[in-house]
């Protein structure tokens, strides 16, 4: 038997405020915690969602640096345009908050200051870089230096980013400071420890023994981590940004982010709920679930509730129901490199279509293993679900109606079998879409609410009410209320995915009330009501628009792919006479095609200045024929004449090519330089 709780309190993960939030934030964390608790909102339970900003930090500091303004320039900025762009995609937050504020500082001080009255924590020194011309230590991201297992001159010291490997500070070999660049000194300083190893036992057997419903990635997870065994973890840090160690002789050291972020949704529902936040957090009638990306499981399943344990007035979560990672087009998300959809992007480039994504993303959720977010797919599920099925089953019945029925809802008569068949049929949805919104598993519940639609829409397809119009209107009437009452249905069905849209078909049914409770009734629409004008709820999304997106983030690739670029080693010096030796010239091209059954051969007419040439060049896998037509290009004129294809070419044209073997031909500009032209 399932557990009655009195009421739900939602946490969603804290975004850094060091960047603005992107379709993987959406779909892993936001939505699916916005579905479901608008959807305990409908069935009037009390439920909070509690969001906020993330502001502490290291990578913080470092962008801080890097641009030359304050930590809390960054995080302010941060702060608003994320907190803007879930306004704007509709994530009901109770409250946003954020970690810089007065009433988290002192929650995430007296947190800490209890545990260590109470003696939860262990003491411990040990040896840390320190830079001794900038005068303090450095976090692992602040040092650089040589992987130890790949070479790369520029890993970090918490991870080498080319090979991937997770790393010490004290594993880089020439380790320097990114502060002034100089070699960091080894000094000792003291930091708290969760002794994470004392609450193993009670971890294992509450999240082994009594979680075993726990989402597989999520126990898993747990359960290989509580098998390695547990260590204490330091949760303090040598950093001048965050909350301060509340604790004599702590000076310069603040609490490790990931102590006080968790922190953040407690200080969060006190600053929303003065007076009652405790009864959220304290009695054991409250169901918390924490909504998280696979990344912050270890956090919210061991580390988190260690510290509430320690604490020993808190509850515990009830589940966790992380999800794995969102890619796109088939690569990683990353904020670095800004392989990413930004949603103030987005919303630029699709105003009001918030819901569209919102679909996507959780028709695709990444629930139970990584997803590929494809603009090709976004406009597939668009155009063919959306607009074909839900906007198009809803503007029948309404244009319809407005057409037989002067836009009054029409009684119904007497049922037929199949209209019987029909009501049967929707009337699993509600059980069905329930069990999956219960159970974390917002994919298939939404499947199951466009089934109401594609019912809906089979349902017309069927009865065709158009044909009976002429004959018989008292059965068009049946047909049209039993339509109406699907689209009511789908009105409030779609209310936790689709927000916008389903208040959008509310107002066109003049529907003022919607409850969750009212789903699967089939009389929600009184016989002679007066409905709205139908408007279009989804449009159709064009190819070009889709390859808009597409070559957006073909131009993001081409520009990573340049600045990654290594350069090649210099090859061996030879003496100027050598060089000297070799007669360069511009020529403008004259004429090219490809050569006959040799896929990498162009063959070049140009003009040398000298009465022409013709040179072959195995340049055809980068470059058009037409393409050169008219361009100056630099070629080796003294080169011996050799034979390709059975053609004799007269010279070598030169290009640059990288280390990932992209191409170009040199080109000097056309109207600058003569044909004949020496090269020096
Ligand atoms: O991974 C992250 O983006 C963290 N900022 C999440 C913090 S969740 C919570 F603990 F606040
Ligand atoms: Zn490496």
């Amino acid at each position: 038997m399932e557990k009655k709780f009195k009421r739900t309190l939602v946490t969603t993960a804290l975004p850094y405020a060091n960047g603005p939030v992107h379709i993987g934030h959406l779909a892993g964390v936001y939505v699916p915690a916005d579905i479901y608790t608008r959807y305990l909102r409908l069935k009037g339970e009390d439920v909070i969602m509690i969001g906020g900003s993330d502001e502490h930090g290291v990578p913080i500091t470092i962008k801080a640096k890097a641009e030359g303004v304050t930590p809390q320039d960054i995080v302010d900025r941060y702060h608003n345009i994320i907190k803007k762009s879930f306004e704007e995609f509709g994530i009901s937050f109770d409250i946003y908050s954020r970690t810089t504020s007065a009433i988290h500082t002192k929650m995430a001080s007296d947190f800490f200051r209890k545990l260590y009255d109470k003696g939860e924590f262990i003491e411990k020194t040990s040896m840390q870089y320190y830079d001794e011309e900038a005068n303090q230590f450095l976090a692992d991201r602040y040092i650089t230096g040589t992987c130890p297992h790949c070479g790369n001159e520029h890993a970090y010291g918490d991870q080498c980013e080319a090979c991937g490997t997770s790393l010490n500070a004290t594993d880089l070999i020439n380790p320097k400071s990114a502060i002034t660049g100089n070699k960091p000194v080894l000094r000792e300083t003291k930091h708290w420890y969760l002794p994470l190893d004392k609450w193993e036992p009670f971890l294992r057997h509450w999240i082994l023994d009594e979680h075993k419903e726990w989402k597989p990635n999520v126990y898993g997870q747990c359960k290989s981590w509580l098998d390695m065994g547990l260590q204490p973890r330091a949760v303090s840090r040598d950093l001048d940004w965050g909350v301060p160690v509340p604790v004599e002789g702590a000076e310069g050291k603040v609490l490790y982010v990931w102590f006080d972020a968790p922190i953040g949704y407690i200080s969060n529902t006190k600053e929303l709920l003065p007076d009652k936040w405790e009864l959220y957090w304290k009695d054991p009638e409250t169901k918390m679930v924490h909504f998280i990306g696979k990344d912050n499981i270890v956090f919210h399943c061991i580390v988190f509730p260690a510290m509430l344990k320690a604490e020993g007035s808190y509850i515990l979560p009830d589940n966790v129901p992380a999800n794995e990672f969102l890619n796109l087009e088939g690569d990683k998300i990353s904020t670095s490199r800004n392989w990413a959809v930004w949603l103030h992007e987005y919303l630029e480039d699709f105003p009001g279509k918030q819901d569209v994504l919102r679909y996507v993303l959780t028709a695709n959720a990444p629930e139970t293993k990584d997803n590929d977010f494809t603009w090709k797919d976004f406009q597939a599920r668009n155009n063919n679900e959306l607009v074909a099925i839900l906007g198009n089953f809803v503007n029948r019945a309404l244009v319809l109606t407005h057409k037989y029925f002067e836009g009054k809802v029409p009684e119904a008569g007497e049922l037929t079998d199949y209209d019987r068949e029909t009501l049967k049929e929707f009337a699993d949805v509600k059980a069905s879409v329930e069990n999956y919104l219960d159970h974390y598993r917002f994919r298939d519940a939404l499947k199951e609410a466009m089934n109401l639609a594609r019912i809906g829409n089979k349902y017309l397809a069927d009865t065709e009410p158009w044909k009976l119009a002429k004959t018989d209107m008292p059965r068009v009437a049946t047909i049209l209320n039993l339509a109406l009452q699907i689209t009511a249905n789908l009105a409030i069905a779609f209310e936790p995915f689709l927000p916008f849209s389903a208040e959008k078909l509310r107002g066109m049914l003049h529907m003022h009330h919607c409850d969750w409770n009212m789903l699967g009734r089939t009389d929600i629409l009184p016989a002679g009501a007066e409905l709205g004008k139908p408007e279009l709820l989804f449009e159709k999304i064009d190819d070009s628009v889709i390859e808009a997106q597409v070559n957006k983030l073909l131009e993001t690739k081409k520009a990573n792919e340049l600045k990654n670029h290594k350069a090649a080693p210099v090859r061996e010096n030879v003496p100027f006479d050598d060089f000297a030796k070799l007669d360069i010239r511009v020529g403008k091209v004259l004429e090219c095609q490809k050569v006959p059954k040799a896929d990498k051969l162009l063959q070049f007419r140009i003009d040398d200045g000298l009465g022409g040439r013709t040179i072959v060049s195995g340049i055809a896998k980068h470059y058009k024929p037409e393409e050169l037509v008219g361009k100056n290009v630099c070629f080796v004129a003294n080169l011996e004449p050799r034979k390709l294809k059975g053609i004799e070419s007269q010279g070598m044209i030169l290009s640059a090519e990288d280390a990932d073997g992209r191409l170009i031909v040199i080109t000097p500009a056309a109207d600058e330089i003569a044909p004949g032209s020496e090269v020096k």
